[in-house]
Parts: structure tokens; C-alpha cells; sequence
């Protein structure tokens, strides 16, 4: 009632304004035992993916909490799992505002913030300084991506960076390849790239774990864009790496038919509703690409428990929402996870 309250206040305002609001109430709220009054409980069904045990499926996609400036108030709301970041090696302000735009009657965003965020020492210090990390209190996935003034060449140093500050801190990290705002990114997906750099962070990881003795899953997260030749060879790069999981997927540049015309030529990633029927055919695809048993977390366009179910029998075995939380709150990673359990673990191969 709280919430659906403030969401439509929240809702008159600039959406960036509002975003940092929200975001700067949530870390408030986590510091205090508000906390417990404002949270809820989901039935705790544990799934477990990558050898890392979730207490419910539904996560937090990247890009809410970049700097994970909230994760004790994100946590009460009853999140499975949170992936904060994209997090880039130095701190960088992102493209010129207005970059975010909501498109209510498309139950739908379009962004292109460009990776604005604090820096990877930033987001260090604040994970730190959380008892989600002090009272190991959820699963902690982290977003590394790259500076937009590091050139695609030396794309990998920015990534390993990313990796070596963070691993220690995270249930996995994830390498973003996707944005559609960084400048070429989306070319790390090219053949000529990808294979190289899943190779290089493999490295990194064994590196890491020799040094540390801590073995932090790697998981790539990829556009729903790509052709299915391109998804192809994808799928081939990931197997032969041995990469841990991936995350199908990030947001579309294409348009869709929208009802919103005059936002929906805005340039950028669109996500939510229109986004749900191509992320799950990317998904879907990569799922008998890679197989049954392997680790694929589904995003993109989650708004109701039968999306969620959408996700699961197209192949993910874990979910992730971001506009769905704009637009629905709270409620909606309860309706997820109970659509989620209540159908068990089918999948549209095995129906
Ligand atoms: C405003 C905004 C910012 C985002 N920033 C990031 C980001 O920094 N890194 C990332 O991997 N994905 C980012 N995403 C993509 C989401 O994590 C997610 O993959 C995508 O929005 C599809 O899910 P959804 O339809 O539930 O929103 C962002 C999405 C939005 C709407």
C-alpha cells in the first residue's frame, strides 16, 4: 500500500530523479529496522545454479543499483539474489540527460545512461560497508564492464580489473558485453573478440583462485540482438572456455511496435514488455545451444508471474526483472517466485 503510493508519486517525477529517489530511500530504509517493516518474506525454495544456493529464483538485474550504494533496503524487498553494477575501472558520468525514459502504456524503459557509475573502489567500499555482505545475507552477483574511453583492444584489461577488485566479494561476476550505450561494445560479441575474451578472463579466474583459494563463477551476458549464426558461435566460445553461466539478456535496440511513438524513437536499450518474446528466443536458442544442465539466468520483459513461467519453460534457471520492479514493486518478485515454484522445474523440452 506504502509502496504502490510512493511508486505513483515517483511516477509523476523526471524518471532518472525518481530512480535516484527511490534508490536513495531504499539505502536509507536498509540502515534502519524500517527495513523489517517495509520488507516481506518469500517462501525460501532454494535453487541451486553454479554450485551457489539461491534462496528464491527472482534476482535483481544490473543497472538498478550500479554502485550498490542499496542493498540492505534492495534485500528486505525480498530478492533472491542482486546484481549491482555495471561497474567500469574508473568512475565516468554516462551520456548527457535526459538518457532515461519511461513508456507507461508499454509497460516499458528505454535507456542509454552509458555505464554512469562511481568507480569499481566506490562500489568496493559500499559492498563493504553492507551487512548483505557483513551478515552474509543473500547472493551477490557484480556487473564489470568497460570505461567508454578504453578502447575494444584493451577491453580485456578493463574486465580482469573489474574481476581481481570484486571476486572476493561475489557469489559471481559478470562480464558485460551488451550495453547498447558504451560505443562499440557490442562488438566484443563479434567472433573475432568474444572467444578471445572469455579465454582471457578464464585467467583471470584460475589466476584469482590460486592466489585466494577462492573460486568465483564467471557468467557473460549477452545481447538479444544477435543473429541465430551469431548466438551460434557464441554458444561454442562458451563451451570451449568453460565460462560458468550466462545471462540471457540485456536490452533490445530493435523497436517493436510501441504504443508510446513519440518516447519509442528515443535511441538506446528498450526493456520490459515488448523485450519479453525476443529475450526468451534468445534464450531459448542458447538453452538447446548449450544444452540442460547449463547455468542460463533469464531477463528481459518479466511483468507478471506468467512471464516468469514464460522464462522457465523457454530455459532459464533463474530469473532476473528490472522494469517489472519499476512498474510493479515488491509485488512482483513475490507473483514470480510463486508462479516460478508452483510450476517446478519444466521446461518446454521436457513438457
Ligand atoms: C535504466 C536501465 C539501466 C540498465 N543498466 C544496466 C547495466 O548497467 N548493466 C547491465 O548489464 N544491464 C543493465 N540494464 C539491463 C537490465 O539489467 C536487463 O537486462 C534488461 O533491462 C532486461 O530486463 P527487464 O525487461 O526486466 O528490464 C539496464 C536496464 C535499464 C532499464
Amino acid at each position: 500500500m506504502l509502496e504502490s503510493l510512493s511508486r505513483s508519486l515517483l511516477h509523476r517525477l523526471d524518471p532518472e530523479t525518481a530512480h535516484d529517489l527511490s534508490l536513495r530511500s531504499l539505502a536509507a530504509i536498509g540502515k534502519t529496522p524500517l527495513r523489517l517493516a517495509v520488507g516481506q518474506a518469500i517462501e525460501e525454495k532454494p535453487v541451486t545454479c553454479m554450485g551457489i544456493t539461491f534462496p528464491n529464483p527472482v534476482g535483481l538485474a544490473a543497472g538498478f543499483d550500479k554502485n550498490a550504494a542499496a542493498l540492505d533496503g534492495l534485500s528486505a524487498m525480498g530478492f533472491g539474489f542482486i546484481e549491482v553494477g555495471t561497474v567500469t575501472p574508473r568512475p565516468q558520468a554516462g551520456n548527457p540527460k535526459p538518457r532515461l525514459f519511461r513508456l507507461s502504456e508499454d509497460q516499458a524503459i528505454i535507456n542509454r545512461m552509458g555505464f554512469n557509475n562511481a568507480g569499481v573502489d566506490a562500489l568496493v567500499n559500499n559492498i563493504k560497508a553492507s551487512r548483505y555482505h557483513r551478515r552474509n545475507n543473500g547472493v551477490l552477483g557484480i556487473n564489470v564492464g568497460k570505461n567508454k574511453d578504453t578502447p575494444n583492444e584493451n577491453a580485456l584489461d578493463d574486465y580482469r580489473h573489474g574481476f581481481e577488485k570484486t571476486h572476493e566479494l561475489a557469489d559471481y561476476v559478470v562480464i558485460n558485453v551488451s550495453s547498447p550505450n558504451t560505443p562499440d561494445l557490442r562488438k566484443l560479441q563479434n567472433e573475432a573478440s568474444f572467444q578471445a575474451l572469455l579465454d582471457g578472463m578464464k585467467t583471470a579466474q584460475h589466476q584469482a583462485h590460486q592466489a585466494s583459494g577462492k573460486y568465483t563463477p564467471l557468467v557473460v551476458k549477452i545481447s538479444p540482438d544477435q543473429t541465430p549464426e551469431q548466438l551460434e558461435f557464441m554458444a561454442t566460445a562458451i563451451r570451449e572456455s568453460g565460462f560458468d553461466g550466462l545471462i540471457c539478456t540485456n536490452t533490445t535496440i530493435s523497436r517493436p511496435l510501441l504504443r508510446n511513438t513519440r518516447l519509442g524513437s528515443e535511441s538506446g536499450g528498450l526493456s520490459g514488455q515488448p523485450l519479453l518474446a525476443k529475450a526468451n528466443q534468445t534464450l531459448a536458442q542458447m538453452r538447446a545451444l548449450l544444452g540442460p544442465d547449463y547455468p542460463i539466468l533469464g531477463a528481459g520483459g518479466v511483468l507478471s508471474g506468467e512471464d516468469a513461467r514464460s522464462k522457465q519453460k523457454a530455459g532459464a534457471d533463474l530469473l532476473q526483472i528490472y522494469t517489472g520492479f519499476v512498474y510493479r514493486g515488491s509485488a512482483l518478485i513475490a507473483e514470480a517466485a510463486r508462479a516460478w515454484q508452483s510450476a517446478g522445474k519444466k521446461r518446454d523440452s521436457q513438457a
